[in-house]
């Protein structure tokens, strides 16, 4: 039986990265075969930094490829556009009239993006978490995969929530968040910081980077920096990942080269590669069918929209009459 709700959100910043992936996403289609799950494609969210108007609809129609390519499953699960369901930004709005500002300041995520990547600094990045808890919340969401960095998000929806039970009656469940097996990969040029694309080409393996490139970067990550005993983080980035795509007799050699000193990284690097690049061939293929019929993929985010939007209409009703609003 499927009991639980699962909710979570994805960004339609451009190509994701195998940190993404292994991090988040694949987490996400496990989800699917034991939970109502629903996935919406953020835009709103990706509008609190600036996004060019020339490119933006493909890129959200880029992520819904991306995701589907890597197995979100239209029969399994409901998949579509924020803005096209616009409760969304109506119950964010009911939320903002709820949330202290202070609670909103501490928000670790708006610190952070405050200091480094903003000239200006806008509401809609401040208020961030409270259209998030209205994605959550619209579905009676109750299981939110996230990665680490959301989870204080997750915990204010579940303060949101309780402010508004307390105000208005018992209406909204109080969600948790959901991490995977935690798994972390850093960057591969500064295996000290997690895997981003703001730190540069070097840093990541997007999804879509063809074979040549995956080897070329990999060959070029950072590795023993620190020498001696100390375990180097870049070596350390580079076995989870083979962990992750390779078989467990390779694993095992090249742990016990590790031990004995003899290992290469060179050839550790490469056997990597060469996993990798197998690993994401079904991806690839996938990605490239999808990319050649937008109009499908168009057509299961329009189903997705119909099945979010019924259940987004009935939380709202209940919502508007808990709150009075005159009918
Ligand atoms: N803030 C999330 C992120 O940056 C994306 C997101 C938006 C989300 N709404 C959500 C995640 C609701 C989970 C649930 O990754």
């Amino acid at each position: 039986m499927k009991h639980e709700r699962v909710f979570s959100g994805l960004q339609p910043t451009g190509r994701l990265h195998i940190g993404n992936y292994f991090g988040a996403v694949r987490q996400w289609i496990a989800l699917q075969d034991g939970y109502d799950c629903i996935y919406c494609i953020v835009d709103y969210h990706a509008l609190t930094t600036p996004q060019d108007p020339g490119t933006f609809a493909q890129a959200t129609l880029d992520a819904a490829i991306d995701y589907l390519a890597l197995g979100l499953d239209p029969r399994k699960s409901t998949i579509f556009v924020q803005s096209h369901v616009p409760e969304h930004t109506e119950l964010a709005w009911i939320f903002n009239t709820l949330t202290p500002l202070t609670e909103l300041a501490r928000m670790t995520q708006f610190k952070e993006k405050a200091e480094t990547h903003q000239k200006v600094v806008n509401a809609g990045l401040y208020t961030y978490p409270t259209l998030m808890a209205a994605d959550i919340l619209l579905y009676e969401g109750t299981l939110v995969p996230v990665g680490e960095d959301q989870v204080q998000h997750v915990e204010l929806t579940r303060k949101i929530a309780r402010w508004f039970n307390n105000r208005y009656g018992k209406t909204l469940p109080e969600p948790k968040p959901k991490l995977g097996k935690s798994m972390r990969i850093m960057s591969l040029n500064d295996p000290t910081r997690k895997m981003s694309k703001s730190h540069g080409e070097k840093a990541y393996v997007a999804l879509s980077d063809n074979p040549n490139t995956i080897r070329r970067k990999l060959q070029r990550a950072v590795t023993a920096t620190l020498g001696g005993n100390v375990k180097d983080p870049g070596v350390e980035n580079l076995f989870t990942l083979l962990r992750e795509v390779s078989a467990d007799a390779t694993v095992r050699d090249f742990e016990a080269a590790q031990a004995d000193g003899s290992i290469k990284y060179a050839e550790l690097k490469a056997q990597l590669a060469t996993d990798l690049i197998d690993h994401l061939a079904v991806y690839r293929q996938r990605r490239k069918e999808l990319a050649g019929k937008p109009n499908e993929v168009k057509a299961i985010l329009e189903n997705g929209r119909a099945r979010a939007s019924v259940i987004a209409k009935e939380t709202m009703g209940k919502i508007r009459e808990k709150i009075g609003l005159l009918r």
